[in-house]
């Protein structure tokens, strides 16, 4: 589908509620660098998570012509001004899509499942829980749309919020960017993958969390400084190679290249951040121990456990569900000292956004 598809010119003004809940996500293939409006210079491939959520709800009616903002915004239940802006931006994007908001006004509450210093990035779910509420409008403006034109579009408006929030509308792994090894994929949404083996409906990911800190540097800035980094190139090239042989890999089954991709991936994705000006070290101390000790557990036992990094020093341990309990004995015995308060997560994969009771 092309951008001009997703205007939905109509501007009803309706009244009424909605509520989604949109799980975080988790990148195998990473999205590094971006251009235009929130499109991916590579494309990115995730695994849907589904314990780490949003949860947002929208009150909307008619605006009054003497109010000067369309919008309230709780989050956890208080007055959250520094999230302000980000949805100031998304509103103004979304508006060329669905006009109509413009004449609404919004009381907009919204939570996360996850603790906020657990150093887990909460925009992907966020966004893509605010973009299924103001999807919920133009639906109910013109009740006709299908299912698929539903979810594809929210996650076209999500990825204007925040690239990554495009792989948040359905699951259990998606693919946002072109790729022509991809059939149907696009630059301006996330499609969900087709005919993987079943072990990748069961992964998990045990998220350890090494800082609890916000993140040294925000994604924006991150994706910017693609632009001059002298190596980007070459890593372009790299994640279009990494997506492509990671497409036979998902259909078969094969644990062992899956690994070997997903840990460069991730490595990569570090060593840009590391090679940009200014440049930034994003892995703690503990994070380097937790990889040497992943490293000699798969020699040791050849479970095929593998780590990935978000641009952070936090690290997700991904493995298929058969190993959840020997998985749990190393993060207890071996793992837990190099966690901020010895604290870490379980997730494991899901099937996309839900709707929530308003
Ligand atoms: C390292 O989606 O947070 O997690 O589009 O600027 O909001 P914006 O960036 P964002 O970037 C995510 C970067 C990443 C890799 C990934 O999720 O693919």
């Amino acid at each position: 589908m092309k951008e001009q598809d997703f205007v939905f010119k109509p501007q009803k003004v309706v009244t009424g509620s909605s509520s989604w809940e949109s799980p975080s996500n988790i990148a195998l293939i990473k999205y590094w660098g971006k251009y235009g409006v929130q499109l991916p210079k590579n494309p990115s491939i995730s695994f849907t998570l589904s314990q780490c959520k949003s949860i947002t709800k929208i009150n909307f009616r008619p605006k009054d012509e003497s109010e000067n903002h369309n919008f309230s915004f709780l989050f956890n239940g208080k007055i959250k001004n520094s999230f302000h802006p980000k949805i100031y931006q998304f509103f103004d994007r979304v508006q060329n899509y669905i006009p109509a908001i413009k004449k609404h006004y919004f009381e907009i509450e919204s939570h996360n499942t996850f603790p906020h210093s657990s150093g887990i990035a909460s925009s992907a779910s966020a966004m893509a829980s605010l973009a299924l509420c103001f999807m919920e409008i133009e639906k109910q403006i013109n009740p006709k749309i299908s299912k698929k034109y539903f979810l594809k579009k929210a996650s076209f408006l999500a990825r204007l919020g925040s690239g990554s929030a495009s792989r948040s509308i359905e699951g259990p792994i998606v693919c946002w960017g072109e790729s022509k090894n991809y059939k149907d994929s696009s630059l301006l949404y996330g499609i969900p993958l087709k005919n993987l083996a079943p072990v990748f409906n069961t992964y998990h990911d045990s998220i350890l969390i090494i800082d609890q800190k916000e993140k040294k540097v925000s994604s924006s800035k991150g994706h910017l400084l693609m632009s001059s980094n002298p190596f980007s190139k070459s890593r372009f090239i790299q994640a279009n190679e990494n997506v492509n042989k990671l497409k036979n890999i998902l259909i078969e089954g094969d644990l062992e290249n899956f690994v070997k991709i997903i840990e460069l991936e991730a490595l990569s994705l570090h060593a840009m951040m590391m090679t940009s000006s200014p440049s930034y070290i994003l892995m703690h101390p503990n994070t380097l121990f937790v990889i040497n000790e992943v490293h000699r557990f798969r020699n040791e036992t050849s479970i095929p456990i593998c780590f990935t990094l978000d641009a952070g020093a936090n690290v997700h341990l991904l493995y298929p569900k058969k190993y959840f309990d020997k998985i749990q004995i190393l993060i207890k015995e071996k793992l837990l000292k190099f966690c901020d308060s010895k604290r870490f997560i379980n997730d494991h994969v899901g099937f996309g956004s839900k709707k929530a009771a308003v």
